[in-house]
């Protein structure tokens, strides 16, 4: 279903039989909505979004990519976020286990002058898919289409922001005893100690070659989002704390309260991609109603 949406922009709405849905903007291939077979919200949007390009957009699922955070010359986390993206005429082949799911083909090619910041000529093929249970998959499949002869490197993550209820109840699964770099530190390197991840001020973390599942346990919901990835071993947590969320434009004074982002990543080790090669990195994200060990 094709709906105009903000300022013109155009957006896709996924919606499978049990209820669930998600919301796509054309603008970023931006997941800016995810809801369950209740209706009820999943990730974050800030209410002071304006959906005005070339502003990414605050919340959802951005696409952090071929830059992660200013780890490069690039503009914060690449472009991306920014660039219209257009729908897939010759997405990649179906799965054999496609049957009951409803899909979406996103592509993103290098334009000339998208070539002068970043001259590397590629095709990002993104499918989002919204399976039986509700269940969110996002698939990146990036491509060297360069004719040069030379590889090129990009980090990437699925910034995802996810709706909580209270940010001083969540906890974070599956990040312990891992090393991390510590963005509020100068990226200097530390290691986890103990007990699952919980926020008392500002979080921004790379944390590096983390198990492939993560769990995010919202206490007062009584609510557990999974996340699980393939192809991305890093995982970013991010909340900016009171400071950092008066300080941006997009973002309500207190709605820190309300989202964390746990971002599905390849920071640490860039990934280079030879001519004609291609990476994938997939995400995966699942709810349930109650309080799970990761
Ligand atoms: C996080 C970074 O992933 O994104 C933070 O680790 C950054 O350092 C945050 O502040 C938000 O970035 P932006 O560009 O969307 O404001």
């Amino acid at each position: 279903e094709f709906v105009k949406s903000v300022n013109g922009l155009e957006k896709v709405v996924l919606r499978e039989i049990h209820g669930s849905s998600v919301e796509v903007y054309l603008y970023g291939a931006h997941v800016t909505s995810w809801k369950n077979e209740h209706g009820e919200e999943l990730l974050f949007i800030s209410s002071k979004e304006i959906f005005k390009p070339p502003k990414p957009i605050r919340g959802g699922i951005p696409i952090c990519f071929p830059q992660f955070s200013n780890l490069g010359p690039l503009e914060l986390h690449g472009f991306a976020r920014n660039r219209l993206w257009a729908l897939d005429d010759d997405p990649p082949p179906l799965p054999p286990d496609v049957t009951n799911k409803v899909f979406l083909d996103l592509i993103l090619r290098s334009t000339t002058e998208d070539l002068k910041i970043w001259p590397h000529s590629f095709e990002y093929r993104l499918r989002i898919t919204l399976g039986p249970g509700g269940d969110l998959m996002l698939t990146s499949r990036v491509r060297n289409t360069g004719t040069d002869g030379k590889p090129f490197t990009f980090t990437f993550a699925y910034h995802t922001y996810f709706s909580v209820s209270d940010i001083s109840e969540v906890r974070v699964e599956g990040l312990e005893t891992l090393d991390y770099l510590d963005n509020c530190q100068k990226r200097e390197r530390f290691t986890e100690q103990g007990d699952s991840l919980t926020f008392e001020s500002e979080v921004d973390r790379i944390y590096l070659s983390t198990p492939t599942k993560i769990a995010v346990m919202d206490h007062e919901k009584k609510r557990t989002f999974l996340i699980r990835k393939d192809g991305l071993p890093d995982a970013v947590v991010w909340n900016p704390w009171d400071k950092k969320a008066k300080a941006m434009a997009d973002f309500g004074d207190d709605e820190y309260k309300h989202m964390v982002c746990v971002e599905a990543a390849a920071v640490e080790k860039p990934i280079t991609l030879k001519p004609g090669e291609e990476w994938r990195g997939r995400q995966e994200l699942s709810v349930v109603n109650k309080l799970l060990d990761s």
